[in-house]
């Protein structure tokens, strides 16, 4: 599969937690030329997003499918000095290694228990990760739990996943008081050069 098209048809439809590896692990490689040439914008769009929120001495901050590290690049040059990584691949966080800017590299899963301890991260950033075929709803519940109190989690979700459940569930937890939505772009597109992209949208929640 060599069209970045086809592999992200691959990537939106996968089914299974080992299929989205497998894509991600073949795709490595080119997947920064990629999404390049798609005009990929959610790593400045939720960069900018987090400088609005998070001061640059926060440590550490945690980048949840970092993937190759786009937004770990720019989290680097933009002064955060503590950035670790997580992703379901193996081989996207190889990628990532060699470009020596993440303090520590997990290979894990969003959607299940995460292996860190309650209020771990001052901040968390997660891009292209709750869209179709990879994380829904269900990944946020331990981004929560282990984001310290203040902190605040930046998110990109795809508008389809926030009109079907995602937004309800934002408000349960303003409801209950466990965080406050201090940020929403609204829908963009992510992809302005990959035709059919369909929009996005990026939030901040700050913890109670
Ligand atoms: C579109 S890429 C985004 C990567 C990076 N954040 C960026 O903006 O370039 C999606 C990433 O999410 C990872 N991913 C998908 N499902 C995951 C899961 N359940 N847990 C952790 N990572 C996951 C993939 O391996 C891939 O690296």
């Amino acid at each position: 599969m060599e069209d970045k098209t086809a592999r992200l048809g691959a990537a939106y439809q996968a089914e299974k937690p080992e299929d989205i590896a497998r894509v991600y692990d073949a795709w490595a490689e080119s997947y920064d030329q990629d999404m390049s040439l798609a005009g990929y914008r959610h790593p400045a769009i939720s960069l900018a997003i987090l400088t609005r929120h998070v001061p640059k001495s926060a440590a550490p901050v945690l980048d949840a499918g970092a993937g190759t590290g786009l937004i770990g690049e720019w989290l680097k040059i933009a002064g955060y000095s503590h950035v670790e990584a997580l992703d379901i691949s193996a081989g996207m966080l190889k990628v990532a290694e060699r470009k020596s800017i993440y303090k520590a590299l997990h290979e894990a899963a969003l959607g299940g228990t995460l292996p860190f301890a309650d209020d771990s991260f001052d901040a968390i950033i997660s891009a292209g990760v709750f869209t179709s075929g990879h994380v829904g709803v269900e990944g946020l519940d331990d981004l929560l739990r282990i984001c310290r109190p203040g902190g605040v989690i930046v998110l990109t979700i795809k508008d389809k996943l926030w009109q079907s459940g995602f937004s309800q569930r934002i408000a349960e937890l303003e409801a209950t008081g466990r965080c406050v939505l201090s940020d929403d772009t609204g829908p963009y597109v992510s992809m302005p050069g990959e035709a059919g992209t369909t929009p996005s949208r990026c939030i901040a929640l700050t913890m109670a």
